[in-house]
């Protein structure tokens, strides 16, 4: 059952997160003034995040939304990427904001950005509600960043999820090790 017991501790309240998310929307929308923006959020993890920032970016926006995996892969670097649900939208010639919960390793955003290339997109920059810089594997980084974690917790709550659950917390938590030791 979730409950106050699923968290060692609260590391970002729902009120701290509010504050932030709305911070990174009024920043976009001073930097796309006058442009449209396609967002294009990456499920599950983000489904939160992009909700409240796309209501705190007073634009015309598109919201769309991809999921994906990349599977560990020894033999390449970069993993094995895969698109499960690919755009709805045409993104051709638009300024696309990838949303994104989590910028780990980076092997998910950089797959991702090479793959919607293709698409030929005017622009494209990256939204992470956190970034975890520790565990970095590839050199990029993100434009509009939530919160930097350097601490390496395993975090829950406000989309991010531990074997699908705990996504409904309104706030984010470092999970309590006996659930998943
Ligand atoms: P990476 O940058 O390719 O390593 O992938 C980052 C993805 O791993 C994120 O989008 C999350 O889905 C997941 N992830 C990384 N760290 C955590 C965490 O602490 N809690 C939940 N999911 C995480
Ligand atoms: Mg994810």
């Amino acid at each position: 059952m979730l409950d106050d017991n699923t968290c060692e501790k609260i590391i970002y309240s729902q009120e701290e997160i509010a504050r932030e998310v709305k911070r990174l929307g009024e920043e976009i929308t001073r930097d796309y003034k006058g442009k449209e923006i396609v967002f294009v959020s990456v499920l599950s993890g983000a489904f939160m995040f992009v909700s409240d920032l796309v209501r705190s970016v007073s634009l015309d926006s598109y919201i769309d939304f991809m999921q994906v995996s990349t599977y560990g892969n020894e033999a390449k670097s970069s993993g094995t990427f895969v698109v499960k649900k690919d755009l709805t939208l045409d993104i051709e010639n638009k300024d696309v904001i990838i949303v994104e919960d989590i910028l780990d390793t980076g092997y998910t955003l950089s797959n991702l950005i090479g793959y919607l290339a293709k698409y030929k997109p005017a622009s494209v920059k990256i939204a992470t509600f956190i970034d975890k810089p520790a565990r970095r594997k590839i050199d990029i980084s993100a434009d509009y960043v939530g919160f930097v974690l350097d601490d390496d917790y395993f975090i829950v709550g406000y989309g991010l999820d531990y074997a699908q659950k705990y996504r409904n917390l309104p706030y984010v938590g470092v999970l309590k090790e006996e659930i998943y030791a």
